[in-house]
């Protein structure tokens, strides 16, 4: 083949290559060792000795012009093109993975719990961990013999021997209505999330550590019904619309009267499973109308206002919800678990 063809048929063959494999191809079939090129200069020794230089120089040019074209179309392939380009960057190559993080399922249940409170009208408060035992209980109407004040129920702070009073960590969410009241004037409706502490041994259903959200409404003129109504709406927005409820009497010290509030098992739509232990109901939260002490203690005249309080254990809802059957998978930080909320 003279110079002259196989421009023509190399720029045929520049044009018809779609892909990297195929330009290499044609850099093969010109460049080769066996190459149209090679071809052409192992005919040199065989030329008129005054033809050679004339020759060899139109040669190179060939092969310049080779290049250069060669190049050029492995530049508009550009990102199409597979396997290391000449910048030594194989575009090819798979990308390193990347965990996309998320929120921990607990921190999208105490949000998404808000966010329904905060439809109605509730404003969030947070209270500190460490407490004080007035918050944690005096406050709250506990009697000073009543057992949850005991070390093995509350876990309490070392503290120097002048300390006036003891501090301890929370293990309810309640010293937070104390502190609310205390700073701010009814009408008040409060949701608190938070972390509260227990010396409990750590099982499928008990943790050291655990989260709860009180929260709590003080007006003139507020009645249980409006307690039911408040929870009914929670209820359903979490749990979905068809579910039943029911408030069952109860006790507890900061609240008269008292009630627990049950819905109707989700998981097995009350014909009876082992979640719902046959009853067919499951419990969620305590509730009550706040007691005339607590009102007293934060020097609200009881005489002129009332109010409800509830609180509800944050895993205790996750569990429910996604049929989660042991609290130590939220602590554990396994992702296998975590990546599925
Ligand atoms: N503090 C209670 C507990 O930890 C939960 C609770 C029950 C909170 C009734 C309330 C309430 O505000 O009214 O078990």
């Amino acid at each position: 083949m003279d110079i002259q063809s196989i421009k023509k048929s190399l720029e045929a063959d520049i044009a018809g290559a779609q892909s990297a494999p195929e330009l290499d191809a044609v850099r093969v079939k010109y460049l080769g060792r066996k190459g149209l090129l090679a071809q052409l200069t192992a005919t040199i020794p065989s030329l008129a000795v005054e033809e050679r230089a004339a020759f060899g120089k139109q040669a190179n040019e060939l092969k310049a012009h080779i290049v250069a074209l060669l190049d050029e179309k492995q530049r508009s392939l550009g990102d199409r093109a597979a396997g290391p380009s000449r910048s030594g960057v194989d575009i090819g190559m798979p990308a390193i993975h990347q965990d996309v993080g998320r929120l921990h399922v607990l921190t999208q249940i105490i949000q998404e719990i808000s966010e329904i409170f905060k439809n109605m009208g509730f404003i969030i408060v947070e209270g500190p961990e460490i407490e004080t035992e007035f918050n944690n209980f005096t406050g709250l109407n506990i009697p000073l013999e009543h057992p949850s004040r005991e070390a093995f129920d509350t876990f309490y702070l070392r503290q120097p021997a002048q300390a006036t009073e003891r501090l301890l960590l929370r293990s309810q969410t309640s010293p937070v209505q104390i502190r609310a009241m205390k700073t701010m004037k009814p009408p008040l409706a409060v949701v608190a999330p938070g972390r509260v502490y227990r010396p409990d041994a750590v099982d499928a259903s008990h943790s050291f550590m655990f989260h709860q959200i009180e929260g709590f409404v003080v007006d003139r003129g507020i009645t249980f019904s409006d307690l039911k109504g408040v929870l009914e709406y929670f209820a359903r927005a979490v749990f979905g619309q068809d579910i039943k409820m029911r408030f069952r009497p109860h006790f507890f010290p900061f609240t008269e009267p008292s009630a627990e509030v049950d819905i109707s098992c989700i998981i097995c739509k009350q014909k009876g499973c082992s979640v719902c232990g046959r009853k067919g109901w499951l419990e969620i939260l305590g509730s009550g109308m706040i007691h005339p002490n607590v009102f007293k203690h934060v020097g609200y005249d009881p005489a002129v206002y009332t109010g409800f309080a509830f609180g509800m254990g944050v895993e205790r809802i996750a569990m429910l919800k996604y049929g989660i059957n042991d609290i130590r998978l939220f602590y554990e930080n396994d992702l296998r678990f975590l990546k599925q909320f």
